[in-house]
């Protein structure tokens, strides 16, 4: 009786491992994710490959194209600029090799303002 008992314990106990080992392999669906992950992620923001930002140390090496993010409050006291800034870059620079990311429906209105409040909060 007692071995049963155990062997149903270990069951239930391994399917709830099992299933929380399934749902960490899911990907993040990007209207979930948050204003970091959205600009960490790759083939998202991917603000890294161009901007150094002070919550990420140096093991990701971040690219030095863009001016590190940093201080945002003090650089965009307005933050309806910065997130004009993110929506379309070419607006300040014609010339701008950050992707105008609002322009260009690279990321959605909603996604702006996510990544909007993280960078403002750097
Ligand atoms: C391909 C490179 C590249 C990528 C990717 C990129 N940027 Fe930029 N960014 C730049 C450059 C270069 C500038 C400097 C201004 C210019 O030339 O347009 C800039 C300027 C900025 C500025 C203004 C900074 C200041 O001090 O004036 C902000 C804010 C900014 N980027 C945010 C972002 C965010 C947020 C992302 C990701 C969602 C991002 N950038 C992705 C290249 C990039």
């Amino acid at each position: 009786m007692r071995n049963i008992r155990m062997g149903l314990l270990l069951g239930v106990l391994g399917l709830a491992v099992h299933a929380g080992l399934a749902q960490a392999a899911e990907p993040v669906k990007p209207s979930e994710m948050t204003g970091k992950e959205l600009a960490f992620d790759r083939s998202l923001g991917n603000c890294l490959a161009c901007h150094a930002m002070p919550t990420v140390h140096d093991a990701t090496s971040p690219g030095t194209i863009g001016p590190p993010l940093i201080a945002m409050k003090a650089r965009f006291p307005d933050k309806a600029a910065l997130r004009a800034q993110i929506w379309d870059a070419a607006v300040k620079n014609p010339n701008t090799p950050m992707p105008l990311y609002g322009k260009n429906k690279i990321l959605t209105e909603q996604e702006i303002d996510k990544v909007t409040n993280f960078i403002y909060g750097l």
